[in-house]
């Protein structure tokens, strides 16, 4: 007897443990603001850091965290706790701020196949269902770049366009970030062939601007920083020139990947060994001369 009300005792005191336990977590997270209140971030991310730790951890990780001044909530979401995911997925959220529509970043996209069937079909989407789960017909910015809620911007891009495809798994996981986005719509046979072209292709770009890089280091031996100087302007042209062929790469432009970049790689590599040339004709007249 003693034992079966020490049973219930202990059941009652456990049960009530278990609910204040609940009811303090509820409150702690289910609060919504009032839809009228002006938000700050560091609120964003008291209240969202109970409710989501790894999303918030996730941004701080991103460039978007570290940008200065920092990409922070309220810049994609607004600071009214109201209609804040359907105004962050458009990409007006992102061009917006990607310097705007004429800008490489968002005019590569606007170029590419899924960037002209956005421009016809992105009132017919519904803009309040999440990308993982809606039935959007082309990816945005957001659909690519923050797939599944992913807040770390910086998962999806390589950061050393350099760098050589061996070896590098700093490439390959980017790589793994984008085919899982890409194979919610395409058959992962013809995403690897896409994968592995375009791997081909920024290798082509990055051969162009080594050989200019070697040109120009053999130049310094024998010229001055400032008989060097329209080499190593049209060098830094180079990686714009670099950076569109990634784009063009990232975001499917075939313009992209040809007229703002290869050509432009090939032109920028002429110019550079023509003024060196020119430079090692100058020398050997004037070599010539002093002899005479
Ligand atoms: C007092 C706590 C609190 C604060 C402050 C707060 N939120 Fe929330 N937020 C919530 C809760 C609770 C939910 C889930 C309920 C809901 O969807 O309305 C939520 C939902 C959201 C959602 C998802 C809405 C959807 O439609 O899926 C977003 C996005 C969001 N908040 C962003 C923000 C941003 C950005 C800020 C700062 C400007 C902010 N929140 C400030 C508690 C808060
Ligand atoms: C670069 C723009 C951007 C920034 C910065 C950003 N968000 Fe988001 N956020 C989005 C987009 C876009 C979505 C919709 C993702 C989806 O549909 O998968 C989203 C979704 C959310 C959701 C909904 C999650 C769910 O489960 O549906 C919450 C909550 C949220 N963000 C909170 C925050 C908080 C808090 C911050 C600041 C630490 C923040 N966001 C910073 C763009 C942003
Ligand atoms: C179909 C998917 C997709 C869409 C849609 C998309 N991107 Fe990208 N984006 C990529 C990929 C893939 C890369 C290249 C990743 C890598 O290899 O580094 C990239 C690269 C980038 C970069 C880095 C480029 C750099 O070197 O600075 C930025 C910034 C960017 N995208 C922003 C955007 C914006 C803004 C939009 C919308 C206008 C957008 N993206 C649309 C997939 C996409
Ligand atoms: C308020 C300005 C702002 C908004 C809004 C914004 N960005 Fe950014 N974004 C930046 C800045 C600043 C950087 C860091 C510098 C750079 O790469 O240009 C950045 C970097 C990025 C990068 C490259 C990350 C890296 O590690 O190199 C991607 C991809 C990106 N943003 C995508 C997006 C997407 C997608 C959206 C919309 C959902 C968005 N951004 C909204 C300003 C913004
Ligand atoms: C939300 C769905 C969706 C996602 C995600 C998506 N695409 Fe697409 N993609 C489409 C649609 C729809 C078309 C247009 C198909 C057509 O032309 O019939 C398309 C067209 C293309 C084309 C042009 C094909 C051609 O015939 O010119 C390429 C290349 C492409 N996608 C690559 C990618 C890559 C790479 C990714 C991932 C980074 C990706 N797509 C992600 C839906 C998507």
């Amino acid at each position: 007897m003693f034992e079966k009300i020490f049973t219930i005792f202990f059941l009652r005191a456990f049960s009530i443990l278990l609910l204040t336990v609940t009811t303090s977590s509820v409150s702690a997270t289910e609060v919504t603001p009032e839809k009228t209140t002006v938000l700050e971030n560091s609120a964003c991310i008291q209240c969202h850091e109970k409710q989501n730790p790894s999303l918030i951890k996730d941004w701080q990780k991103s460039a978007h965290a570290s940008a200065e001044p920092a990409v922070d909530c309220v810049s994609c979401h607004g600071s009214l706790h109201t209609n804040m995911t359907s105004t962050a997925r458009r990409d007006k959220t992102c061009t917006n701020c990607h310097g705007g529509e004429k800008a490489p970043v968002a005019h590569s996209y606007a170029s590419s196949k899924h960037g002209t069937l956005m421009r016809i079909e992105k009132n017919t989407y519904d803009w309040h269902q999440s990308f993982a789960s809606a039935n959007y017909r082309a990816p945005g910015c957001g659909y690519c770049h923050m797939h599944q809620n992913n807040h770390n911007v910086s998962r999806t891009v390589r950061h050393d366009l350099m760098s050589s495809r061996s070896g590098n798994s700093a490439i390959e996981k980017v790589q793994d970030a984008t085919r899982a986005v890409c194979q919610d719509c395409h058959s992962p046979r013809y995403i690897t062939r896409l994968l592995d072209n375009g791997e081909a292709m920024l290798e082509i770009a990055r051969k162009k601007v080594r050989e200019a890089k070697a040109v120009i280091e053999q130049a310094e031996t024998n010229f001055s920083e400032s008989q060097l100087a329209p080499a190593k302007t049209q060098f830094k042209k180079m990686q714009h020139h670099l950076r569109n062929v990634h784009l063009g790469v990232g975001h499917q432009s075939p313009d992209y990947q040809w007229w703002h970049g290869q050509p432009a790689l090939d032109g920028d590599l002429l110019r550079i060994k023509d003024s060196i040339g020119e430079l090692q004709r100058l020398k050997s007249i004037n070599a010539a001369n002093a002899k005479d």
